[in-house]
């Protein structure tokens, strides 16, 4: 396949680290806005908007930047000397990636509409903390995953050791 130019390259790790800047900032937004929704101890119509807004700001902003990795992720294993499959430190991107997805879908979001269903069935009458005990669980977890994965990107370990960033990109 052919590679990338240098200066496409720059701009693409430039788009690639302002992505993820901004996904880890909003899934912290997130929790912290979980946190507030779950202390509020409101009940009715008014929890279960208030609680909505997780589920749209899911939506409209930290699955596009998900997205966005994931694509940028797919062009750096197509169009450079990265690959998807030849560095360890790549693959290990890749599979953490998968499961803050399934931490993600299956997990908080989930999770929050369950509680939304919970409020409109009157099964919650004022929401408290350990109504979200769940959903700050998975948040946690993406948000650890996603310093994980940032850590990985800085440090490039290769064969179980903590390389420099020029010593393993010219592996
Ligand atoms: C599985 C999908 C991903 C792939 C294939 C991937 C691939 C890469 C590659 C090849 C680089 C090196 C770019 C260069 O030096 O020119 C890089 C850098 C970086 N990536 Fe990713 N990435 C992915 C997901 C993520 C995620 C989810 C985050 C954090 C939330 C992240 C954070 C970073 C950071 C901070 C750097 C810059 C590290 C540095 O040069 O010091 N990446 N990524």
């Amino acid at each position: 396949m052919k590679r990338l130019p240098a200066g496409a390259l720059k701009a693409l790790k430039i788009a690639h680290v302002v992505c993820a800047q901004v996904w880890l900032g909003s899934v912290v937004a997130v929790f912290f806005y979980g946190l507030h929704c779950f202390n509020s101890g409101l009940g009715g119509p008014a929890a279960a908007e208030m609680v909505g807004l997780i589920p749209t700001l899911y939506q409209r902003v930290v699955l596009p930047f998900g997205v966005a990795m994931i694509v940028q992720g797919l062009v750096y294993g197509l169009f450079s000397q990265y690959g998807f499959v030849r560095l360890r430190w790549i693959r290990i991107k890749w599979i953490l990636m998968f499961f803050v997805m399934i931490l993600t879908g299956a997990g908080s979001i989930r999770s929050v509409l369950e509680t939304i269903r919970k409020l409109n069935a009157g099964e919650i009458t004022s929401l408290a903390p350990s109504d979200g005990l769940q959903f700050f669980v998975f948040v946690a977890g993406q948000i650890a995953l996603l310093c994980t994965i940032t850590a990985i990107s800085v440090l490039k370990p290769k064969d179980g050791k903590a390389g420099n960033g020029k010593t393993a990109a010219a592996n």
